[in-house]
């Protein structure tokens, strides 16, 4: 793996619960995730924004706890969750991001 990682800018289908304006692409929190944790971990996230940490965890059978001070990023994360509580919302999320 080199140093500098090239992935896609965030995709739109991304920000269908809400605009956070920082949010990190979903490819780039899986890749991290895969590489630094094992299934049934926990992750914690204490800026976690729209919660893309959590739904990377989630696509991985992780577990996940974030905090953030903004209430309205968290409601952006609430509904990404309930999104990818969707099984075809979880698999299309899934099938995304291994194409990349
Ligand atoms: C770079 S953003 C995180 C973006 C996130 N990775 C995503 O994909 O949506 C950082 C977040 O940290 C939050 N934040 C800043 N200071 C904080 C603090 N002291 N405690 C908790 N959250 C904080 C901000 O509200 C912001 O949503």
């Amino acid at each position: 793996m080199k140093d500098v990682w090239p992935f896609p800018a965030i995709a739109k289908w991304e920000k269908s619960c809400g605009k956070h304006p920082t949010q990190k692409p979903l490819s780039i929190l899986n890749r991290i995730i895969l590489a630094t944790t094992k299934e049934n971990d926990w992750i914690l996230d204490p800026f976690t924004g729209s919660s893309t940490t959590g739904i990377a965890a989630k696509l991985n059978n992780r577990k996940f706890l974030g905090i953030d001070l903004d209430e309205k990023f968290l409601e952006i994360s609430e509904k990404r969750k309930k999104e990818i509580d969707n099984p075809d919302t979880f698999n299309l999320h899934k099938n995304k991001i291994k194409l990349i």
